[in-house]
Formats: structure tokens, C-alpha cells, sequence
């Protein structure tokens, strides 16, 4: 018998917050005062090992130069996560040092004209690199804001020549229990799987992320290459990605597997449609202690909303 354990989201509204962002908003205010100027002076605190800085250059691009509010610091980031591998908690960037990304390849299978393998550091060389700052939304009701390092998803769709009868990326993480210890836990369906249709992936939004804060990409993050969709929940944003396959079939993503009232394959950001359990209307952005109304799509409806029209009959699926 599978023994379903929820996840942390899994949480009436009112306890949405967690206690570790208020415990670091509190011993920071009580410190350094109050507002971002306290926030950007805070002493820098333990959050796994400094990165390198990234090693290829990656300018800022005016479309994603802003996304208007505050970069979350850089700290309070690496202290927060959603990494399962590494433990159904927040804390993980210890337990995620233990992960190797030396030598990492993604493998494209599946609907393509030639299976292949691609080493991540021969990608880097070959596709256009940038910065963008993005607006990173959880369905626990929290946010970020990112400067995330990265090339657009469809350099890698066009490297994987798929052919006409794919119509959607099926995404993997790696399975290591020996280095995950997450993954010991036998009741999630292991490896983590995400996937998109293959309109969203050639989205300009859709973006491969590589580094995060001008540096190399912390490996709680999900070093050393993992996705980010700004205009679904963070659930989508799959981390550590191993293999892509394009496929025919809609792939069934780690967390419906676990709850599929719940979480479901669009997850797109709407804030008049609440999860079963609580409301999506507003957001925690975090290591500000402000609570902001939440945008359709995120904010970024003028680049996707189409991809959506004439799908009423979706439903609420569209939205969780
Ligand atoms: N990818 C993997 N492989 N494992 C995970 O546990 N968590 C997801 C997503 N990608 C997760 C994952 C969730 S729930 C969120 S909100 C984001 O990663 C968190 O990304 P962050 O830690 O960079 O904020």
C-alpha cells in the first residue's frame, strides 16, 4: 500500500507563513531595525558554500531587467527551498552540498530524430546566455524575486530535433538515493517529474536556469541546471533536470502522482482560484514581511495567456 505523506504546502492558509521567515525576519529586525535597507545590511548567515561566480558572460536583457520589486537577497533565498531530495523541509542547503553536478549531461530522448546525450558544459558554449530577473511564485503563497542565469528552453527543444508527433517534454530529476536522502522516503513517487506541452516550451518565458546571483547555481536551487516557468507555481520549475523525452502522451508530473486534486498539469498563477485547502489571492515576499495581491499568470499574461485560449474546458485544472 502507498502511504501519501503531504507536503509541506499542504497547509490551512493561516499557516502558510512559515515560522523560518518569521524567525529570520524577527532576528533580523530586531538586530539591524526595520525595511529593505536592514535587510540588504544583515550579516550574511549559513547557507551552504558560496558558488563560484558564473563563468560565461550572460548580459541582463532590458525585457527582464526589472520585475518590479526588490531581488530577494541572495541569503534568504539559499536558506529557503523546496528541494525533496534533500529533505521535506526548507532547510536543505546542507543535505543538498552532497549533490555532484561535475560532468552533468541531460538526456534527450523519446518522439526525436536521435536519442542523444548533451553535457551542460557544452551547452553553455553553445547557447545565447542571459540574465533575467523574474518573480518566482510558490503555491504555498510565498514569493521571490530572482536574478536568475539562463537560455530560453527552446535552444534545448532545437538541440533535441523532436519530431512532429511530439506534443509533450516529459522532465526528470536524477535518481541518487545514496546522495538524496530524500529519496529514501519511499512513499513519493521518485524521481521528480514535471512536464510542459510543447507550445510552452518554445514560450520565450520558458527558461533553462544555470546560475542565479551572478554566480554558478547554488545546488539547493537545483544545480546544475533546472527550469523556471514564472507564470506557473514553483512546483513546475523542475530542479537538477537529467533526461527530457518528448512525448505523446500528457506526462503525469510527481505531485499529481501524490495529489491530483490538488496539483494538477497547467498550475498556472490565478489568484481567483484558490487551492482546495487555501486562498491564492495574496503572497508572502519573502524577507520583505509584506503580503502582495497575486497576478493572473503571475504578471505575465501578455506573453502566455494565448497559449491558453479556448481552454475553459479545463476548468479549475488550468489554475492548480
Ligand atoms: N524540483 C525537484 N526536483 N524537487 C523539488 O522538490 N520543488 C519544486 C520546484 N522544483 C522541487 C523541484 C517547488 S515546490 C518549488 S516552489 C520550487 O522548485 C522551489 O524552487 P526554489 O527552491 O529555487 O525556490
Amino acid at each position: 500500500m502507498h502511504v501519501i505523506r503531504r507536503p509541506d504546502w499542504a497547509l490551512p492558509e493561516s499557516a502558510a507563513t512559515p515560522e523560518s521567515v518569521w524567525l529570520d525576519r524577527r532576528a533580523i529586525l530586531a538586530g539591524m531595525g526595520f525595511g529593505a535597507a536592514a535587510l540588504a545590511a544583515a550579516p550574511a548567515r549559513a547557507m551552504g558554500p558560496t558558488p563560484p561566480d558564473f563563468p560565461h558572460p550572460a548580459p541582463r536583457g532590458d525585457a527582464f531587467a526589472d520585475a518590479g520589486r526588490p531581488v530577494t537577497p541572495e541569503e534568504i533565498n539559499a536558506r529557503y527551498n523546496n528541494f525533496y531530495e534533500f529533505g521535506s523541509h526548507k532547510q536543505v542547503y546542507d543535505a543538498a552540498q552532497a549533490l555532484k553536478t561535475e560532468g552533468w549531461t541531460i538526456t534527450l530522448d523519446g518522439l526525436v530524430e536521435q536519442e542523444r546525450k548533451i553535457a551542460v558544459d557544452d551547452l553553455l558554449t553553445a547557447v545565447p546566455l542571459e540574465e533575467r530577473v523574474l518573480r518566482h511564485r510558490c503555491v504555498e503563497a510565498w514569493s521571490m524575486v530572482v536574478p536568475w542565469i539562463g537560455f530560453e528552453l527552446s535552444a534545448l527543444v532545437a538541440e533535441a530535433k523532436p519530431l512532429s508527433s511530439a506534443k509533450y517534454l516529459r522532465m526528470e530529476t536524477f535518481l541518487d538515493p545514496s546522495t538524496a536522502r530524500g529519496q529514501r522516503q519511499f512513499w513519493y513517487p521518485w524521481p521528480y517529474v514535471e512536464g510542459l506541452t510543447i507550445e510552452e516550451a518554445a514560450n520565450p518565458l520558458s527558461f533553462m536556469v544555470v546560475g542565479a546571483y551572478g554566480r554558478v547555481l547554488h545546488k539547493q536551487f537545483g544545480a546544475p541546471i533546472r527550469l523556471h516557468l514564472p507564470w506557473k507555481y514553483g512546483f513546475k520549475s523542475i530542479k537538477s533536470v537529467t533526461r527530457i523525452s518528448f512525448v505523446e502522451e500528457r506526462p503525469v508530473s510527481f505531485w499529481e502522482e501524490l495529489q491530483a486534486a490538488e496539483y494538477g498539469f497547467w498550475a498556472n498563477v490565478n489568484p481567483e482560484i484558490a487551492h482546495p485547502r487555501w486562498s491564492q489571492a495574496t503572497e508572502e515576499v519573502l524577507g520583505t514581511g509584506e503580503r502582495v495581491p497575486t497576478q493572473l499568470f503571475n504578471g505575465y499574461g501578455a506573453q502566455v495567456a494565448h497559449l491558453y485560449a479556448g481552454m475553459e474546458a479545463e476548468g479549475d485544472r488550468l489554475w492548480r
